[in-house]
This record gives structure tokens, C-alpha cells and sequence, in this order.
């Protein structure tokens, strides 16, 4: 190569590394979706030192640890007032954040926190307004290893197209802060959040507004979601928000179809019940492995719908092993037949069935496999 040619190659090189996003330094967190618990969709802001441990002994004994559960988080309404250097300290409630997060350590959990760049969280607390280095430097000394990041007030000393430097600047403190802490992002999808929440350090942003324990709100979170698997992977997930599972309004099937829906999204998993006193059919739905596996796949694709007919809809997903999952989704209020044609889930010829809410295999089928789905419930299948 001539020395021209050799320099052409040289800057041509350089802009291609120049052009190439820059990694995220926090990619090798969230490898596969977070999985834990928030105290938000049961506890609001009746959150307390208390009811967070009694959450770290339940998923540190129940089976949740077992099955892949560690964040135990904090949402909003733990903070206190700033002292006069603005170091944030936590309200009465949590009489010491340290001991806290030590306690969650020491039975092998991780411990998350939130916080708004606002000046006030959404329920009215301190935020982050002006302090993102100092919090961060603090969350980090306390032992925080997950920060949920929530827009709130920032609408009001921001302008909405600063958003994404709000967040990178944050992002920029935690790292700073010199700890490795899991960023989630919460603006409730504005301004197509996942075509940049990855280049602004977010392991996973909020793609709708908040979730409430109802069948049709928690569907709308999820079909939301479709069309949006292309910006999820390892490291950066797509998130329609926590899970309500166990809180009371939705019956077993519903429940059954939440979970199924958040495992073929590869949605961050984050239990929102009250841990310390749930059903046992409530702890089995949070914690069937072969329908986390799902979720947890380390290919970490999501799913997208592959048919429609009135209520009644197929998702399907690869997985790593070559293996495909699909989930057959009965909205109507009648049980249904529905059949998957395999061509629809990029599938052909001869596949061996199995029903992974039951863990059964149903045998081998050729092009198509049909099922009885009851109303509001789903059947959750691999083909292999
Ligand atoms: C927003 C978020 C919720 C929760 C509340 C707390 O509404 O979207 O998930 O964090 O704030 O105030």
C-alpha cells in the first residue's frame, strides 16, 4: 500500500470508529433483564425500612432468589431533606440507608433506589435537580446497585428536548460515582426513549405510562410494546413497567397471561406485591423456571406478534438454544381454539411441543399445533 492510500485507509478506519456508538460502560449489567422487586404497586408511599426487609426475607426464602429474583428497590417516598453541604438524607421511615443495604447484601440481594432530575420526585420528595454527582457519590456510599430514574418534575426546568442529556448527565455521575449501578430509566416512552435510552447509559427505559393491576391496562402496556423489539438486547431492555401479579384485581389466568406477556417481551422482571403475605399460586406464577427461562434467554430478543384475529393473538420469539417460544393469547370471554401455524413463527416441518406453565411435553407436531386457550389466558409453548 502506498503511503496515500495507506493514510485513506488510516482516516477511513478512524471514522469508522468514530462512527460506531459509543459502548455503553454499563453493558455488562443487565446482561439479562433485572429481575426483583419494587415497592412501589403494593406499598406506594407506604414504603418503610420495615416493609423493604420484610421483602429481601421473603425472596431470600421463598424461592424468588432461587429463581433469579435479587434487586429488592425502593421507589419514590423514602427521602428526607437535604443537610446544609445538600447531602440527601432519608426521611424517618429509613433510619439508616447503609445498614439497609447491608442487611440486603448479606442475604445476597442487590439494593435499588429512586430518584427524579427534577427537583421533586412525582409523589413530591427530593430530587436530583442540580445535586446528580452529589446523590450519586451518595447512593454509591450507601451501597445502591440500581437507580430508577423518573422524569416528574424535570418537565418543569427542563425543555423536553434536553431530555436525553438529563439522563446522560446522571448516567455520567453514576459512573463517576464509581459503582456499578443499573440504570432505569422512567419518562413513560416520550420521545421514542428507545431509540436513544441505550446511548445515554439506560439498562432499560419505561416504554408506556404507569401500569395499574387491570387485564386491559396491563395488555395495552404490553402490546405497546410491538414493533419495539428491535431496540432491546443485552444490557438495554425495553421496560412496560412493574408487575402487578399477586395484587388482587386480576384472576389467576390474567396473572398467568401478565407474566407470560413481561417473559416474551424480555421485560424486566420486578415483582410488585406484597412478598411477606402472598398466595402460594402467587409465588408460583413469579416463580415457574421454564417461563422465566424465557425471559431470561441470553439471546435476549423479544417477541413481536406474529398473528391477529379479533382478540385472539400468537407471539412468538427464538431463543439461544435454536428453540422457539410462542404464547397463544385468548383476549376474548369465551374459551377459543387457536392454532398456531408454524410458518407464522418462522417454523417448519416437524416439531416436538412443550407446554411450559405445566412443564409437558405434548408431542410431536407438523406445521401447525392448535390449543383450547380459556378466556383471558394464554397458552405458553416452545418448538424445538
Ligand atoms: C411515576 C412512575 C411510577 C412510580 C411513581 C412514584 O408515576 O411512573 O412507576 O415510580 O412515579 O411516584
Amino acid at each position: 500500500m502506498n503511503r496515500m492510500l495507506r493514510t485513506a485507509a488510516g482516516v477511513i478506519l478512524l471514522l469508522g470508529i468514530i462512527a460506531l456508538p459509543a459502548p455503553s460502560q454499563n453493558n455488562k449489567l443487565a446482561a439479562t433483564p433485572p429481575m426483583g422487586w419494587n415497592s412501589w404497586n403494593h406499598f406506594a408511599c407506604k414504603v418503610s425500612d420495615a416493609v423493604v426487609r420484610a421483602a429481601a426475607d421473603a425472596i431470600a426464602t421463598n424461592g424468588m432468589k432461587k429463581a433469579g429474583y435479587i434487586y429488592v428497590n425502593i421507589d419514590d417516598c423514602w427521602q428526607g431533606r437535604r443537610d446544609t453541604k445538600g447531602v440527601i438524607h432519608p426521611n424517618t421511615k429509613f433510619p439508616d440507608m447503609k445498614a439497609l443495604a447491608e442487611y440486603i447484601h448479606g442475604k445476597g440481594l442487590k439494593f435499588g433506589i429512586y430518584s427524579s432530575p427534577g427537583p421533586k420526585t412525582c409523589a413530591g420528595y427530593a430530587g436530583s435537580y442540580e445535586r446528580e454527582e452529589q446523590d450519586a457519590a451518595t447512593y454509591a456510599a450507601w451501597g445502591v446497585d440500581y437507580l430508577k430514574y423518573d422524569w416528574c418534575s424535570a418537565a418543569e426546568v427542563y425543555k423536553a428536548e434536553e431530555m436525553q442529556d438529563v439522563y446522560k448527565k446522571m448516567h455520567d455521575a453514576l459512573l463517576k460515582a464509581g459503582r456499578p449501578i443499573v440504570f432505569s430509566l422512567c419518562q413513560y416512552g416520550l420521545r421514542k426513549v428507545w431509540e436513544w435510552g441505550a446511548s445515554v447509559g439506560g439498562n432499560s427505559w419505561r416504554t408506556t405510562d404507569d401500569i395499574t393491576d387491570d387485564y386491559d391496562h396491563m395488555y395495552f402496556n404490553a402490546r405497546s410494546e410491538d414493533g419495539l423489539e428491535k431496540y432491546a438486547g443485552p444490557g438495554h431492555w425495553n421496560d412496560p413497567d412493574m408487575l402487578e401479579i399477586g395484587n388482587g384485581h386480576m384472576t389467576h389466568d390474567e396473572y398467568v397471561t401478565h407474566m407470560s406477556m413481561w417473559c416474551m417481551l424480555a421485560a424486566p422482571l420486578l415483582a410488585g406485591n406484597d412478598l411477606a403475605r402472598m398466595k402460594p399460586e402467587t409465588l408460583a406464577i413469579l416463580t415457574n423456571p421454564e417461563v422465566i427461562a424465557i425471559d431470561q434467554d441470553p439471546k435476549g430478543l423479544q417477541a413481536h406478534v406474529v398473528w391477529q384475529e379479533g382478540p385472539f393473538e400468537i407471539w412468538a420469539k427464538p431463543l439461544a438454544n435454536g428453540s422457539t417460544a410462542a404464547l397463544l393469547i385468548n383476549r376474548g370471554e369465551d374459551t377459543e381454539n387457536i392454532t398456531l401455524h408454524f410458518k407464522d413463527a418462522g417454523v417448519f416441518g416437524s416439531k416436538k411441543v412443550r407446554n411450559l406453565w405445566d412443564h409437558k411435553d405434548l408431542g410431536q407436531f407438523t406445521n401447525s399445533f392448535a390449543a383450547d386457550v380459556v378466556r383471558h389466558g394464554v397458552v405458553f409453548v416452545t418448538l424445538n
